[in-house]
Protein backbone atom coordinates (compact mmCIF):
# COMPACT_ATOMS: atom_id res chain seq x y z
CA UNK A 1 0.00 0.00 0.00
CA UNK A 2 1.58 3.50 -1.02
CA UNK A 3 2.11 5.62 1.92
CA UNK A 4 -0.04 8.19 3.02
CA UNK A 5 1.84 11.43 1.63
CA UNK A 6 2.11 9.31 -1.92
CA UNK A 7 -1.85 9.03 -1.90
CA UNK A 8 -2.69 12.36 -0.87
CA UNK A 9 -0.69 14.08 -3.19
CA UNK A 10 -1.97 11.74 -5.89
CA UNK A 11 -5.81 13.05 -5.05
CA UNK A 12 -4.99 16.51 -4.32
CA UNK A 13 -3.86 15.88 -8.13
CA UNK A 14 -6.88 14.45 -9.15
CA UNK A 15 -8.99 16.73 -7.15
CA UNK A 16 -7.23 20.31 -7.82
CA UNK A 17 -5.34 19.84 -10.70
CA UNK A 18 -2.35 21.16 -9.33
CA UNK A 19 0.57 20.06 -7.01
CA UNK A 20 0.17 20.05 -3.24
CA UNK A 21 2.49 20.77 -0.35
CA UNK A 22 1.96 18.28 2.26
CA UNK A 23 2.46 19.00 5.92
CA UNK A 24 1.50 16.29 9.19
CA UNK A 25 0.49 16.38 12.87
CA UNK A 26 0.36 13.24 14.81
CA UNK A 27 -1.99 12.02 17.18
CA UNK A 28 -0.85 11.95 20.87
CA UNK A 29 -0.78 9.24 24.08
CA UNK A 30 -1.15 10.81 28.14
CA UNK A 31 1.06 8.84 30.06
CA UNK A 32 -0.13 10.54 32.91
CA UNK A 33 -1.58 13.28 34.44
CA UNK A 34 -5.04 13.53 33.55
CA UNK A 35 -7.70 16.80 33.75
CA UNK A 36 -4.74 18.82 35.22
CA UNK A 37 -3.73 20.72 31.80
CA UNK A 38 -7.02 23.39 32.71
CA UNK A 39 -5.68 23.31 36.39
CA UNK A 40 -2.03 24.65 35.49
CA UNK A 41 -0.57 21.40 36.80
CA UNK A 42 1.47 19.04 34.85
CA UNK A 43 1.04 16.47 31.86
CA UNK A 44 2.94 13.98 30.18
CA UNK A 45 2.25 13.13 26.98
CA UNK A 46 3.90 12.01 23.70
CA UNK A 47 3.60 12.15 20.03
CA UNK A 48 2.25 8.86 17.97
CA UNK A 49 3.39 7.18 14.87
CA UNK A 50 -0.25 7.77 13.91
CA UNK A 51 -1.16 11.35 11.94
CA UNK A 52 -3.10 13.69 10.37
CA UNK A 53 -1.82 15.00 6.93
CA UNK A 54 -2.91 17.93 5.10
CA UNK A 55 -2.22 18.75 1.47
CA UNK A 56 -2.15 22.13 0.14
CA UNK A 57 -1.84 25.10 -1.95
CA UNK A 58 -2.62 28.35 -2.38
CA UNK A 59 -5.09 30.39 -4.47
CA UNK A 60 -5.48 33.73 -5.33
CA UNK A 61 -8.70 34.30 -3.96
CA UNK A 62 -10.21 34.16 -1.23
CA UNK A 63 -11.72 31.08 -1.13
CA UNK A 64 -11.55 27.65 1.03
CA UNK A 65 -11.96 24.13 -0.94
CA UNK A 66 -11.50 21.54 1.47
CA UNK A 67 -11.51 17.73 0.78
CA UNK A 68 -11.80 15.02 3.49
CA UNK A 69 -10.26 12.39 1.64
CA UNK A 70 -11.09 9.49 4.38
CA UNK A 71 -14.78 10.57 4.86
CA UNK A 72 -15.30 11.50 0.87
CA UNK A 73 -16.68 14.71 1.62
CA UNK A 74 -15.67 18.14 0.43
CA UNK A 75 -16.47 21.50 1.99
CA UNK A 76 -16.22 25.33 1.18
CA UNK A 77 -15.86 28.84 2.47
CA UNK A 78 -14.79 32.45 1.62
CA UNK A 79 -12.06 34.00 4.25
CA UNK A 80 -14.60 36.68 4.59
CA UNK A 81 -17.06 34.49 6.22
CA UNK A 82 -16.27 32.03 8.53
CA UNK A 83 -18.68 30.27 10.80
CA UNK A 84 -19.05 26.80 11.84
CA UNK A 85 -20.04 24.20 8.71
CA UNK A 86 -22.41 22.30 10.87
CA UNK A 87 -20.19 19.23 10.28
CA UNK A 88 -17.76 19.38 12.65
CA UNK A 89 -14.38 18.21 10.76
CA UNK A 90 -14.15 21.74 8.51
CA UNK A 91 -14.77 23.20 11.61
CA UNK A 92 -10.79 22.51 12.73
CA UNK A 93 -9.29 24.05 9.99
CA UNK A 94 -12.20 27.24 9.68
CA UNK A 95 -11.21 27.98 13.08
CA UNK A 96 -7.69 27.88 12.49
CA UNK A 97 -7.86 29.98 9.67
CA UNK A 98 -10.55 32.23 11.52
CA UNK A 99 -7.83 32.74 14.82
CA UNK A 100 -5.18 33.65 12.62
CA UNK A 101 -7.20 36.52 10.45
CA UNK A 102 -8.50 37.47 14.16
CA UNK A 103 -4.41 37.73 15.61
CA UNK A 104 -4.06 39.94 12.23
CA UNK A 105 -2.42 37.57 9.94
CA UNK A 106 -3.15 38.38 6.29
CA UNK A 107 -4.05 34.74 4.57
CA UNK A 108 -5.27 34.14 0.87
CA UNK A 109 -7.58 31.52 -0.15
CA UNK A 110 -6.72 27.88 -0.35
CA UNK A 111 -7.67 24.29 -1.87
CA UNK A 112 -6.89 21.54 0.78
CA UNK A 113 -6.93 17.67 1.02
CA UNK A 114 -7.09 15.92 4.75
CA UNK A 115 -6.06 12.80 5.28
CA UNK A 116 -4.86 10.66 8.04
CA UNK A 117 -4.23 6.96 10.15
CA UNK A 118 -5.43 8.66 13.67
CA UNK A 119 -8.41 7.14 14.82
CA UNK A 120 -11.21 9.42 14.84
CA UNK A 121 -13.22 9.95 18.37
CA UNK A 122 -10.71 7.54 20.08
CA UNK A 123 -9.34 9.74 22.42
CA UNK A 124 -5.89 10.55 20.38
CA UNK A 125 -6.29 13.75 19.03
CA UNK A 126 -7.13 13.64 15.85
CA UNK A 127 -8.82 17.04 16.41
CA UNK A 128 -5.63 18.66 17.55
CA UNK A 129 -4.11 17.06 15.18
CA UNK A 130 -5.90 18.54 11.83
CA UNK A 131 -5.61 21.88 14.11
CA UNK A 132 -1.71 21.77 13.92
CA UNK A 133 -1.03 20.72 10.88
CA UNK A 134 -3.73 23.14 9.46
CA UNK A 135 -1.70 26.24 11.47
CA UNK A 136 1.40 24.80 10.31
CA UNK A 137 0.67 24.36 6.83
CA UNK A 138 -1.11 28.09 6.88
CA UNK A 139 2.24 29.39 8.51
CA UNK A 140 4.50 28.18 5.86
CA UNK A 141 2.53 29.15 2.94
CA UNK A 142 1.61 32.20 3.88
CA UNK A 143 5.04 33.23 5.35
CA UNK A 144 3.66 34.21 8.73
CA UNK A 145 6.52 33.79 10.38
CA UNK A 146 4.93 32.19 13.95
CA UNK A 147 6.52 30.59 16.75
CA UNK A 148 5.38 27.25 17.82
CA UNK A 149 4.12 27.88 20.48
CA UNK A 150 1.72 30.48 19.30
CA UNK A 151 1.01 28.45 16.80
CA UNK A 152 -0.25 25.48 19.40
CA UNK A 153 -1.86 28.72 21.10
CA UNK A 154 -4.02 29.49 18.09
CA UNK A 155 -4.99 25.27 17.57
CA UNK A 156 -6.14 25.89 21.34
CA UNK A 157 -8.13 29.04 20.67
CA UNK A 158 -9.58 27.54 17.54
CA UNK A 159 -10.52 24.44 19.41
CA UNK A 160 -12.34 26.42 22.53
CA UNK A 161 -14.10 29.66 20.62
CA UNK A 162 -15.34 28.21 17.20
CA UNK A 163 -15.61 24.57 17.97
CA UNK A 164 -16.49 25.67 21.59
CA UNK A 165 -14.65 23.05 23.36
CA UNK A 166 -13.20 24.60 26.50
CA UNK A 167 -10.16 21.80 26.04
CA UNK A 168 -6.59 22.36 27.60
CA UNK A 169 -3.19 23.11 25.99
CA UNK A 170 -1.73 19.35 26.39
CA UNK A 171 -3.08 17.98 22.85
CA UNK A 172 -2.03 20.79 20.46
CA UNK A 173 1.26 21.01 22.29
CA UNK A 174 2.01 17.08 21.95
CA UNK A 175 1.06 16.82 18.53
CA UNK A 176 3.33 19.88 17.64
CA UNK A 177 6.27 19.51 20.00
CA UNK A 178 6.53 15.41 19.81
CA UNK A 179 10.10 13.82 19.91
CA UNK A 180 10.60 10.42 18.53
CA UNK A 181 11.44 8.13 21.76
CA UNK A 182 10.68 11.40 24.62
CA UNK A 183 7.41 11.60 26.26
CA UNK A 184 7.43 15.59 26.91
CA UNK A 185 7.14 16.89 30.77
CA UNK A 186 4.88 20.35 30.29
CA UNK A 187 4.32 22.55 32.91
CA UNK A 188 0.73 23.76 32.01
CA UNK A 189 0.80 27.52 33.80
CA UNK A 190 4.66 28.19 32.62
CA UNK A 191 4.53 26.29 29.57
CA UNK A 192 8.09 25.47 30.19
CA UNK A 193 9.08 21.59 29.12
CA UNK A 194 11.78 19.00 29.02
CA UNK A 195 11.29 15.99 26.64
CA UNK A 196 12.44 12.99 28.85
CA UNK A 197 13.89 9.92 26.88
CA UNK A 198 11.20 6.70 26.96
CA UNK A 199 13.06 3.50 26.59
CA UNK A 200 10.91 1.03 24.56
CA UNK A 201 13.24 -1.74 24.87
CA UNK A 202 11.08 -4.60 25.48
CA UNK A 203 7.98 -3.04 26.37
CA UNK A 204 5.38 -1.86 24.25
CA UNK A 205 2.47 0.36 24.57
CA UNK A 206 -0.87 -0.83 23.06
CA UNK A 207 -4.47 1.42 23.38
CA UNK A 208 -7.43 -0.77 23.43
CA UNK A 209 -9.99 0.79 22.20
CA UNK A 210 -13.44 0.82 24.43
CA UNK A 211 -15.32 1.77 21.05
CA UNK A 212 -17.50 4.36 23.00
CA UNK A 213 -17.33 7.33 20.89
CA UNK A 214 -16.41 10.57 23.37
CA UNK A 215 -17.74 13.27 22.87
CA UNK A 216 -16.18 15.91 24.83
CA UNK A 217 -18.28 18.42 24.13
CA UNK A 218 -20.93 16.73 25.92
CA UNK A 219 -21.46 18.90 28.96
CA UNK A 220 -19.59 16.70 31.22
CA UNK A 221 -15.80 17.91 30.55
CA UNK A 222 -17.12 21.43 30.78
CA UNK A 223 -19.08 20.51 34.40
CA UNK A 224 -15.20 19.28 35.60
CA UNK A 225 -13.42 22.57 34.63
CA UNK A 226 -16.36 24.28 36.19
CA UNK A 227 -15.86 22.31 39.58
CA UNK A 228 -12.92 22.90 39.49
CA UNK A 229 -12.69 26.62 39.43
CA UNK A 230 -15.45 26.51 42.43
CA UNK A 231 -13.07 24.47 44.66
CA UNK A 232 -10.34 26.96 43.48
CA UNK A 233 -13.40 30.14 44.62
CA UNK A 234 -13.46 28.29 47.76
CA UNK A 235 -9.92 27.75 48.83
CA UNK A 236 -8.75 31.10 47.90
CA UNK A 237 -11.22 32.56 50.55
CA UNK A 238 -8.61 30.60 53.09
CA UNK A 239 -5.76 30.89 50.86
CA UNK A 240 -5.70 34.06 48.43
CA UNK A 241 -2.67 32.66 46.99
CA UNK A 242 -4.45 29.95 45.25
CA UNK A 243 -5.13 30.74 41.97
CA UNK A 244 -5.42 27.13 40.80
CA UNK A 245 -5.50 23.65 41.76
CA UNK A 246 -1.85 23.64 40.68
CA UNK A 247 -1.56 25.68 44.10
CA UNK A 248 -3.32 23.66 46.48
CA UNK A 249 -2.56 21.08 48.47
CA UNK A 250 -4.36 18.06 49.87
CA UNK A 251 -4.36 19.74 53.69
CA UNK A 252 -6.25 22.91 52.06
CA UNK A 253 -8.75 20.33 49.92
CA UNK A 254 -9.92 18.79 53.15
CA UNK A 255 -9.75 21.84 55.27
CA UNK A 256 -11.92 23.85 52.70
CA UNK A 257 -13.86 21.97 50.74
CA UNK A 258 -15.28 19.18 52.92
CA UNK A 259 -18.42 20.86 53.53
CA UNK A 260 -18.65 22.20 49.57
CA UNK A 261 -21.86 21.42 47.46
CA UNK A 262 -22.22 18.50 45.80
CA UNK A 263 -18.61 16.54 44.62
CA UNK A 264 -16.55 19.40 44.37
CA UNK A 265 -14.25 18.53 47.02
CA UNK A 266 -13.59 14.93 45.40
CA UNK A 267 -13.05 16.73 42.09
CA UNK A 268 -10.51 18.57 43.44
CA UNK A 269 -8.71 15.76 45.08
CA UNK A 270 -8.33 13.64 42.52
CA UNK A 271 -6.45 16.79 40.54
CA UNK A 272 -4.52 17.85 43.64
CA UNK A 273 -3.52 13.81 43.60
CA UNK A 274 -2.92 13.65 40.19
CA UNK A 275 -0.40 16.47 39.94
CA UNK A 276 1.39 15.06 42.79
CA UNK A 277 1.65 11.47 41.15
CA UNK A 278 3.10 12.79 38.06
CA UNK A 279 6.05 14.32 39.76
CA UNK A 280 6.44 10.79 41.65
CA UNK A 281 6.00 9.24 38.13
CA UNK A 282 8.96 11.28 36.52
CA UNK A 283 11.44 10.40 39.21
CA UNK A 284 10.29 6.49 38.29
CA UNK A 285 10.96 7.10 34.85
CA UNK A 286 14.33 8.46 35.76
CA UNK A 287 15.33 5.97 38.37
CA UNK A 288 14.28 3.60 35.13
CA UNK A 289 11.98 2.07 37.40
CA UNK A 290 8.70 1.35 35.02
CA UNK A 291 7.23 -1.08 37.48
CA UNK A 292 6.70 1.97 40.43
CA UNK A 293 6.05 4.67 37.57
CA UNK A 294 2.84 1.56 35.90
CA UNK A 295 1.79 1.75 40.08
CA UNK A 296 0.99 4.90 39.44
CA UNK A 297 -1.27 4.49 36.24
CA UNK A 298 -3.62 2.35 37.93
CA UNK A 299 -4.05 4.66 40.57
CA UNK A 300 -4.61 7.45 38.31
CA UNK A 301 -7.33 5.26 36.29
CA UNK A 302 -8.88 4.74 40.21
CA UNK A 303 -8.71 8.72 40.59
CA UNK A 304 -10.49 9.42 37.22
CA UNK A 305 -13.41 6.55 37.76
CA UNK A 306 -13.85 6.86 41.14
CA UNK A 307 -13.33 10.85 42.70
CA UNK A 308 -13.40 12.28 38.96
CA UNK A 309 -16.22 9.82 37.38
CA UNK A 310 -14.76 10.15 33.80
CA UNK A 311 -14.59 6.42 33.40
CA UNK A 312 -16.84 4.38 31.65
CA UNK A 313 -17.48 0.66 31.74
CA UNK A 314 -15.86 -0.36 29.19
CA UNK A 315 -12.39 1.29 30.21
CA UNK A 316 -12.67 -0.10 33.79
CA UNK A 317 -12.85 -3.28 32.55
CA UNK A 318 -10.41 -3.37 30.52
CA UNK A 319 -8.20 -1.68 33.35
CA UNK A 320 -9.24 -3.97 36.22
CA UNK A 321 -8.96 -7.22 33.50
CA UNK A 322 -4.94 -6.01 32.70
CA UNK A 323 -4.45 -5.19 36.92
CA UNK A 324 -2.88 -8.36 38.05
CA UNK A 325 -1.63 -9.62 34.62
CA UNK A 326 2.08 -10.39 34.87
CA UNK A 327 2.77 -8.86 30.78
CA UNK A 328 0.96 -5.33 32.22
CA UNK A 329 3.25 -2.74 34.01
CA UNK A 330 0.44 -0.22 33.75
CA UNK A 331 -2.62 0.98 32.21
CA UNK A 332 -5.80 3.41 32.81
CA UNK A 333 -8.05 4.73 30.90
CA UNK A 334 -6.62 7.78 28.77
CA UNK A 335 -7.56 11.55 27.63
CA UNK A 336 -10.81 13.48 28.47
CA UNK A 337 -12.91 10.23 29.05
CA UNK A 338 -16.35 8.63 28.83
CA UNK A 339 -15.01 6.56 26.08
CA UNK A 340 -12.35 6.86 23.77
CA UNK A 341 -8.93 4.51 25.02
CA UNK A 342 -6.98 3.00 27.49
CA UNK A 343 -3.14 3.55 27.88
CA UNK A 344 -1.82 -0.11 28.49
CA UNK A 345 2.35 -0.58 29.30
CA UNK A 346 3.04 -4.00 28.33
CA UNK A 347 6.04 -6.63 28.10
CA UNK A 348 6.92 -6.71 24.66
CA UNK A 349 7.26 -10.51 24.26
CA UNK A 350 4.00 -11.05 25.95
CA UNK A 351 1.84 -8.30 23.93
CA UNK A 352 0.45 -10.81 21.29
CA UNK A 353 -1.30 -13.39 24.14
CA UNK A 354 -2.43 -10.85 26.05
CA UNK A 355 -4.39 -9.10 23.26
CA UNK A 356 -6.17 -12.45 22.46
CA UNK A 357 -6.91 -12.40 26.09
CA UNK A 358 -8.45 -9.04 26.76
CA UNK A 359 -10.03 -9.27 23.26
CA UNK A 360 -11.95 -12.60 24.12
CA UNK A 361 -13.41 -11.34 27.43
CA UNK A 362 -13.92 -8.36 25.60
CA UNK A 363 -15.97 -9.80 23.50
CA UNK A 364 -17.99 -11.79 25.92
CA UNK A 365 -18.86 -9.06 28.15
CA UNK A 366 -19.65 -6.74 25.54
CA UNK A 367 -20.50 -8.46 22.63
CA UNK A 368 -18.41 -6.51 20.43
CA UNK A 369 -15.08 -6.85 18.97
CA UNK A 370 -11.98 -5.34 20.54
CA UNK A 371 -9.33 -2.69 18.27
CA UNK A 372 -6.64 -2.29 19.02
CA UNK A 373 -3.43 -0.27 18.51
CA UNK A 374 -0.26 -0.35 18.81
CA UNK A 375 1.63 2.96 18.96
CA UNK A 376 5.96 4.05 19.34
CA UNK A 377 6.22 7.41 20.25
CA UNK A 378 7.01 10.29 17.38
CA UNK A 379 7.77 13.36 16.11
CA UNK A 380 5.76 16.27 15.79
CA UNK A 381 4.46 18.47 13.31
CA UNK A 382 6.59 18.76 10.24
CA UNK A 383 6.14 19.60 6.53
CA UNK A 384 7.29 16.68 4.08
C1 LIG B 1 -8.84 16.18 26.53
C2 LIG B 1 -8.49 17.66 26.43
C3 LIG B 1 -7.15 17.92 27.10
C4 LIG B 1 -7.09 17.35 28.51
C5 LIG B 1 -7.58 15.91 28.52
C6 LIG B 1 -7.69 15.36 29.91
O1 LIG B 1 -7.95 15.41 25.78
O2 LIG B 1 -8.43 18.06 25.09
O3 LIG B 1 -6.89 19.31 27.10
O4 LIG B 1 -7.83 18.13 29.39
O5 LIG B 1 -8.84 15.77 27.88
O6 LIG B 1 -6.42 15.27 30.49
Amino acid sequence: MASIHNRIKEIFQQHFQAAPQVFCSPGRINLIGEHTDYNMGFVLPAAIDKAVYIAIRERKDRILNLYAADLDDSFSASLDQLQNSGKQWPDFILGVADQLQKAGNALQGFDAVLMGDVPLGAGLSSSAAVECAAVFALNSLFGLELEKITMVQTAQKAENEFVGLKCGIMDPFASMFGKKDHVIRLDCRSLEYEYMPFSMEGIAIVLFDTGVKHSLASSEYNTRRDECDEGVRIIRQAYPQVRSLRDADMRMVSECLAGAEGKIEQRCRYVVEEIERLQAGCHDLLANNLAAFGQKMFETHQGLSELYEVSCPEADALVNWVKNNQAVLGARMMGGGFGGCTINIVKEEMLPALVQQVAEKFEKQFQRTLTHYVVHIGGGTCAL
